[in-house]
């Protein structure tokens, strides 16, 4: 943890330590028995001092003065960042006062993402662990502490969730700077949530509809858009006119006919046949999709997965492979054809 601005402790009059141990409450006398961190001890006292100097009780105390007391714990008012750092070596303390019933209200609830979730969630995890990594579902709990944190903050429910009321949440997940991945996978996260909890019948609006397509933010693209006519004119030109040996291979991959990051459509006999070309290999496999017919060469590539992508269910498949590479697998592999350029042409190998 790093370090934490130090507290400064006013001592009004030396006092004995037995004197001191006295005057403290049992609870913490038992707190102070755990050996907790010196920062700890200090936050803990200069709490217990701010309740004395409202005159306030533990019975009394509530969120709203837990707040006002991470805010300005003495008589300076300290920054965001020292407030949390404050919450955190206090968090342990106030569940103990909670366990111990001095306290009415659970202080994991004021956390920013709980960390407690409700136990439709956890039934909701428990689901996803036979199937999903572990990492995956790591992503899971994560989003969805985050969601719930949201929710509780405005006391709503995913039950009775509508697309005004999640609406904000979108800007908030906005402003608070995540990149577009780590949007698309906190929407996805959640939408899957909602999907399950529609599929249990404890959803009345439609998860799809709180949660649309276009809400997904646009990833940026990073493979090479297909040459323009000219550029490719030009580039070739340049190409042939180089001493250079590797010029003269790029120009031959480049006289194969595909574009870099292209996808072709080829009719060869009865066949259909999708060619791609990425990081300077040509691959080819069937272009028609095993999962409902339609044709690959109307997708889009996956720089990530290595796949091309079928524009109908978004399933991925391999490069050079056809390996199906989209979780859950619900088709089998597309059948990929072995490739050979020789002289400028492609050389493809159909049947065994
Ligand atoms: S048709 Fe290709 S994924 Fe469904």
């Amino acid at each position: 943890m790093p370090p934490v601005k130090p507290l400064h402790v006013r001592r009004t009059r030396p006092r004995s330590r037995a004197a001191v141990r006295l005057a403290l409450p049992l609870v913490l006398q038992d707190f102070l028995r755990t050996s907790p961190g010196r920062q700890t001890r200090l936050i803990v006292h200069t709490f217990h001092r701010w309740l004395g100097r409202r005159r306030l009780t533990l019975a009394k105390l509530t969120p709203g003065h837990l707040r006002r007391f991470l805010v300005r714990p003495q008589r300076v008012r300290v920054t965001s960042k020292t407030s949390d750092e404050y919450w955190y070596l206090l968090r342990g303390y106030l569940q103990i006062l909670y366990d111990r019933g001095f306290i009415e209200f659970d202080p994991e609830r004021l956390r920013r993402h709980p960390k407690r979730l409700p136990s439709l969630a956890h039934e909701f995890l428990a689901s996803l662990a036979p199937t999903r990594r572990p990492n995956t579902c790591r992503s899971f709990v994560t989003a969805l502490r985050r969601f719930y944190g949201w929710l509780d903050q405005r006391k709503l429910a995913p039950q009775h969730l509508t697309r005004p009321a999640i609406a904000p949440w979108f800007q908030e997940v906005h402003a608070a700077g995540l990149k577009a991945a780590s949007r698309v996978h906190l929407l996805y996260d959640v939408r899957a949530y909602l999907r399950w909890l529609s599929e249990r019948r404890r959803m009345r609006t439609s998860p799809d509809d709180l949660i649309r397509t276009t809400d997904f933010p646009k990833l940026p693209l990073y493979l090479p858009r297909p040459l323009t006519k000219d550029a490719d004119r030009e580039l070739q030109r340049r190409l042939a006119a180089s001493e250079d040996p590797r010029a003269w291979a790029l120009l031959l991959m480049r006289r194969t006919g595909l574009r870099i990051g292209e996808l072709r459509g080829l009719e060869v006999g009865e066949r259909l046949v999708l060619l791609a070309r990425y990081q300077g290999r040509i691959t080819a496999m069937d272009d028609s999709c095993n999962h409902a017919g339609c044709l690959l060469s109307g997708g889009w590539l996956d720089p990530r997965k290595r796949a091309v992508v079928c524009p109908c269910h978004e399933y991925c498949f391999e490069l050079g492979t056809g390996r199906n590479v989209t979780i859950p697998r619900l088709c089998a592999d597309q059948r990929a054809f072995p490739v050979r350029v020789e002289a400028g042409r492609v050389l493809l190998k159909l049947e065994d």
